[in-house]
């Protein structure tokens, strides 16, 4: 039988359910993601270089063979394999080159200084380097 009665909660039981309350709360806080996190599908799958290649490099180089779009720079510049490839392709060259202006009156053409952090840099260079061919 459905027991229809009111039962008054004892005070010590009030608090040991507001205490449990407040630790789910507290869970459900620390468990949600940023709403930025759930507004896009960030294909987490891919390594770090390459979505940093995907987003701030595709837009002049060939990054990928499954990138999403091609690049709008005309003539587009170097492909990432085509870089990683050449003889004298080195980590520390690749560092190097990202981490100073090309840019110049005279040459207005080459590559802007893409000013990523020291761990994009390190992811991006990391990503490069997996393209060589053995
Ligand atoms: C606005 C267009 C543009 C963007 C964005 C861009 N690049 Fe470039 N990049 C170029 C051009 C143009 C060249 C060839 C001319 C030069 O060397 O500056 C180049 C050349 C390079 C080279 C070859 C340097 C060499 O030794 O010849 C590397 C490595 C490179 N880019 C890496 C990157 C990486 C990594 C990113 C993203 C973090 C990136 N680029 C983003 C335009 C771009």
């Amino acid at each position: 039988m459905i027991e229809t009665r009111y039962r008054p909660i004892r005070k010590t039981g009030n608090r040991r359910r507001a205490a449990a309350l407040a630790a789910i709360a507290a869970g459900v806080a620390l468990t949600a993601r940023p709403a930025i996190a759930a507004d896009i599908d960030t294909d987490a799958g891919r390594p770090a270089g390459e979505r940093v290649a995907l987003n701030v490099c595709a837009t002049c180089h060939v990054v990928a063979r499954r990138q999403p779009d091609p690049p709008l720079l005309r003539p587009p510049a170097p492909s990432f394999v085509s870089i990683a490839n050449r003889r004298g392709t080195t980590r520390e060259g690749l560092l190097a080159f990202l981490q100073s202006t090309h840019r110049t009156v005279k040459a207005p053409s080459t590559m802007p200084n893409p000013l990523l952090t020291d761990d994009q840099n390190a992811a991006v260079v990391d990503y490069l380097m997996s393209l060589k061919r053995r």
